[in-house]
């Protein structure tokens, strides 16, 4: 075992690896919990599912076991426990051997070590494929019917897998701030200034809202409304509505829900999930989960806390949390880089957890284009809404969670293929948005004149747009200013609606060229009304209307023209105007989008949206009391307050990364059919 350290982590209890017979199974009423011989599971193939459900949750005393061996001495190893921790009774025999020099906490700001920042060793001619490491695949999910379904057998860590608690930054490619500007940072800047009442009733309600287990805080429900009788899942935790609660809480100093937060949906990330008896990927994170109160197996009267995930099988739609494990990781790294807790993101569980969101991400498939494929309503639009194929929010969040990875993977010989297809697909994920989902004014003339039907790699329409697909509403909209990125591009296919999150994202990321990312702050601006009106913010804009409405979204009673998700207005959404905002140096705009939702967000109880044109009215089936409305004003208000602390949230264009181009770095002569160097606009800055 020369140089490797392993570490095992094992369930203690017998355990059946029956995948077809998951304990979220029973068959003709049996609870598959009994099921627990070979020659039953046999004759199950001949019997018919049943599609009532048994669910599993993960309780209290769930036990992730482990031992570790250190091989080397100087091999850095990592914290699974923290006594901060909860009293989850996770117990974890995972422990730190650096010598006696003392845990990670003593790093500064940005003393990140050998994080995959340091790419340039890793960058030549990767191929996707590699990125499915053998020693990776042995963390596995093993199923049976009475486990905890956690099995970390083994990883294997290899020679370069040395991190020394000194080792200088390592190209640390985040925001480009500079490191003096950032001392004091991660003292908890409270107010210094008095507190509003209107905010004062939004933490008293943020606080109200949160959810514990096992005593301690681990996320905010979605909504609390007292008068709602039927909160269907907004009594819930929900990943992406967490964000701005989990900023509002770090940035007030209150770290330890947030740090709760991200440990506890990691444990729920390998749970054993199934939908109709069909297991989605591995690295799959909840879109939500529910803290639930049940009796204690084999005890009278005693009950027990446990976790309830929902990976998209009890969502409306079924719909599945593609954004869920993005969100995930960007809030790992905002919690390091606003707390300098960078022994959280170090952790070995933590490194695994953020593997396997990569993994299922970066997976081979059909896939022709850059972009995540993925289905209708996966993001924050969670309904059916045209969006599925390359919606632009997936691609704006999947970008930044690469960002993300970049700086906080640990780099290793087994990471190291990983982190190249990390390198490699962000310069052709940014290249592929630059310069296809952009438009402007000179784009759409551009595309108006298009000649279709072109077949060769030389295609200037690559995609057979037909001009007709201009909308009419554009060619007035468009303003000879500015320009944005459109929702989605598929063949022959543009959806030129504007979607908020994901081009404020793409500002937030440096998913968009400098350019680009002032352009459609310009638009923002420009089309104040539209987007804005009397509150911010429109998800997208315009409503689909009359047959339009009825063929996309399928008729959807909810998502009527100008409501909800069809051209609703969301104030949640202000925190990330903010960010942009700030980062392009105008946070005079945010100003003025925080000032127009203040005036009505406390009278009106805190709406999850509003609906109408220009966002006159309280949506008709909005919920009250929304936590994410609640958080993203606060938020808003303490970036705002602190430009200094929102620039860690930031990036700044990564020029290395433009640098990448897979095809050129390929073996296979590629660089002459590389669309890249034969693209006419070569927009890259
Ligand atoms: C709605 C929203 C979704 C949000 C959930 C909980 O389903 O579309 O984005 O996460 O409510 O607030």
């Amino acid at each position: 075992m020369s140089g490797s350290c392993c570490i095992g982590i094992s369930n203690m209890k017998p355990c059946c690896r029956i995948l077809i017979g998951s304990k979220s199974c029973s068959f003709f009423g049996v609870s598959s919990r009994k099921l627990n011989n070979h020659s039953v599971v046999d004759n199950l193939s001949k019997l018919q599912f049943k599609s009532t459900r048994k669910r599993r949750y993960r309780s209290c005393s769930s036990r992730i076991v482990g031992h570790i061996r250190v091989i080397d001495q100087d091999r850095r190893a990592f914290s699974v426990s923290d006594p901060n921790w909860g009293q989850s009774k996770v117990f974890s025999g995972v422990y730190i051997n650096n010598g006696g020099r003392g845990g990670s906490s003593r790093r500064g700001v940005l003393v990140v070590p050998k994080v995959a920042s340091d790419f340039r060793n890793h960058s030549t001619s990767v191929e996707a494929n590699n990125i499915n490491d053998k020693n990776f695949e042995r963390i596995y999910v093993q199923g049976g019917f009475n486990v905890k379904p956690l099995v970390i057998e083994r990883i294997e860590t290899g020679p370069n897998d040395v991190v020394k608690e000194d080792d200088p930054i390592v190209g640390v490619t985040g925001s480009n701030v500079n490191i003096d500007d950032l001392k004091g940072l991660n003292e908890p800047k409270v107010f210094e200034r008095e507190v509003s009442e209107i905010e004062k009733e939004a933490w008293r309600l943020l606080q109200d809202s949160v959810v514990t287990y096992c005593g301690n805080p681990v996320g905010t429900l979605a909504a609390k409304d007292p008068a709602d009788k039927q909160p269907l899942n907004y009594d819930q935790v929900f990943i992406r509505d967490f964000v701005p609660s989990a900023l509002a809480f770090l940035l007030k100093g209150e770290t330890e829900i947030v740090k709760n937060f991200l440990l506890h949906t990691l444990q729920l990330q390998s749970w054993e999930k199934t939908v109709d008896c069909h297991s989605p990927g591995q690295g799959l994170m909840p879109a939500s989960f529910k803290v639930r109160t049940v009796p204690l197996d084999g005890s009278d009267g005693s009950f027990e806390e446990v976790l309830d995930p929902d990976f998209g099988e009890s969502a409306i739609g079924r719909v599945a949390p593609v954004d869920s494990g993005l969100w995930w990781i960007i809030l790992l790294r905002a919690y390091g880089k606003i707390t300098g807790d960078y022994g959280l993101q170090e952790r070995v569980d933590v490194q695994t957890g953020i593997r396997l969101i990569l993994n299922l991400c970066l997976s081979d498939g059909f896939d022709m284009f850059p972009t995540l494929l993925v289905t209708d309503g996966s993001c924050m639009i969670d309904r059916r809404m045209g969006i599925h194929g390359h919606p632009l929010e997936i691609q704006a969040l999947f970008y930044s969670a690469l960002r993300c990875s970049r700086e906080m993977l640990i780099v290793n010989d087994n990471t190291k293929n990983l982190v190249a297809a990390i390198n490699n697909r962000l310069s052709a994920l940014s290249f592929h948005i630059r310069e296809y989902y952009w438009v402007d004014m000179k784009k759409i003339n551009e595309i108006y004149r298009y000649k279709t039907e072109e077949y060769s790699t030389d295609a200037i329409n690559k995609f057979n747009i037909y001009p007709d697909q201009i909308p009419s509403w554009l060619v007035d909209w468009i303003p000879e200013e500015g320009g944005y990125l459109i929702g989605n591009l598929q063949p022959a296919h543009m959806d030129f609606r504007f979607f908020t999150l994901g081009n404020l994202w793409a500002i937030v990321s440096s998913l968009g060229t400098s350019n680009q990312n002032e352009g459609i702050l310009n638009l923002i601006e420009s089309k104040w009304d539209d987007l804005m009106g009397q509150m911010p913010l429109k998800i997208c804009y315009p409503a689909l209307e009359y047959e339009e409405w009825r063929i996309i979204t399928g008729g959807d009673p909810k998502n009527t023209p100008w409501s909800y998700h069809n051209g609703g207005s969301w104030p949640t959404l202000l925190w990330q105007f903010t960010l942009a905002c700030i980062k392009m140096g105008k946070p005079e705009l945010a100003q003025k989008a925080v000032a127009l939702a203040e005036k009505r967000l406390a009278a009106d109880q805190w709406p999850e949206y509003y609906d109408t044109r220009n966002g006159r009215f309280i949506g008709k089936q909005s919920r009250l009391f929304q936590t994410w409305t609640i958080a993203g004003f606060l938020a808003s208000k303490m970036l705002l307050e602190n430009p200094q602390r929102a620039s860690l949230l930031f990036w700044e264009e990564d020029y290395e990364l433009l640098q990448t181009c897979v095809c050129a770095l390929g073996k296979t002569g590629g660089r002459r059919k590389c669309s890249r160097f034969n693209s006419r606009s070569q927009i890259l800055v």
